[in-house]
């Protein structure tokens, strides 16, 4: 049976709260690891980003961030990774680049679950193999959430490949683990995080490589990431800004035609869905100027892709995902 939120514990809803509810964990953390070293695998998301941001304020340079780029990361992330946390907070941050050996295992691979698999395999083993490096680490830190213990049934444990191997079996420290999803962005702005790690929206595991649909490869991922940047700006201005947003790109070519010659590339469909829970969700509407305003800027800048859609299904039927 899992630990439960105790009933005593007050909602974290503004910075007075989240300051004690940090200094209590700060107190804690340094009790449970004293002077020895933690691990902690840094996605960028907004848990993993505020429980470093906690044990880097608790332990500085006891805590080694180890952050796997597997080249299914959005534009821009891993750098903000760095930048946040190796410049501006002076973590030990282990920059771990990986994209390569995700994408040669991916390579030709078309199965949805598989391709999930790949990842998450592939994931553990980066981790586990950067951990064998380090002699000396006693603990692992980890962004477990309320809702994550709560729903041992939940997307994430449905979707994502559990189970770390027995050399990676360290004492866990998990400071956010009685937290909901709000309550850790209010701590994460207390301890100075930036807006657009704090409100991210939510990010699948496998990142991109659920989106660029079918079996990936390098030039139709990189259209992907520059298109999705593009969506994410202009989608991400909205008010009010929906629950989730991206762009997918399918694996077929259809026509276009360039300087009266007619030739082959790829289509981008635009994505933004609206839900409380994941398990239903609507679309909501979107000004046709900010539609013409994507289409404009993927067609000019984004390199093979010659046509933009709008999915407009909601789930059921349609799941958020295309994979
Ligand atoms: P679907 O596509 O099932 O997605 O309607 C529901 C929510 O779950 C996210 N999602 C995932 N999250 N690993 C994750 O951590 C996954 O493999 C995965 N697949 C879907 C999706 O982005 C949406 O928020």
């Amino acid at each position: 049976m899992a630990e439960l939120r105790p009933e005593t514990m007050e909602r974290i809803t503004n910075p007075e709260l989240a300051k004690a509810f940090i200094d209590e964990q700060i107190k804690a953390i340094k009790e449970q690891v004293g002077d020895k070293k933690v691990l902690l695998a840094l996605s960028g998301g907004v848990d993993s980003s505020v429980v470093a941001a906690l044990l880097i304020k608790a332990i500085g340079k006891q805590l080694v961030c180890v952050h796997v780029n597997h080249g299914l990361l959005r534009k821009g992330e891993s750098e903000q990774v760095i930048e946040v946390f190796k410049n501006q907070m002076d973590a030990n941050l282990i920059y771990v680049d990986a994209v390569d050996r995700f994408l040669d295992k991916l390579a030709g691979v078309s199965d949805p679950e598989t391709k999930r698999k790949i990842i998450g395999k592939e994931f553990i083993d980066v981790f586990a193999e950067e951990a064998a490096k380090l002699d000396d680490i006693s603990f692992l830190a980890q962004g477990t959430i309320y809702p994550d213990i709560l729903e041992s049934d939940g997307v994430k444990a449905h979707h994502n490949v559990g189970g770390l191997p027995e050399d990676l079996k360290f004492e866990l420290v998990e400071p956010v683990k009685f937290l909901y999803k709000d309550e850790v962005r209010v701590v994460g702005k207390e301890l100075g995080l930036p807006d657009n790690m704090v409100y991210r929206q939510p990010f699948p595991g496998p990142g991109l490589g659920v989106r660029c649909v079918g079996a990936i490869t390098r030039d139709r991922l990189e259209a992907l990431r520059e298109a999705d940047a593009i969506v994410r700006r202009e989608i991400g201005a909205l008010d009010p800004v929906p629950w989730q947003y991206f762009c997918v790109i399918p694996d077929f070519k259809s026509t276009g035609i360039k300087d009266g010659k007619r030739y082959m590339g790829w289509a981008v469909i635009i994505r933004a869905v609206n839900t409380v829970d994941a398990v239903t969700a609507t679309v909501p509407e979107i000004p046709f100027s900010v539609l013409c305003r994507i289409r404009d800027d993927i067609i000019a800048t984004v390199p093979g892709v010659n046509r933009v859609l709008w999915d407009i299904s909601e789930k059921p039927v349609s799941t958020i995902e295309f994979e």
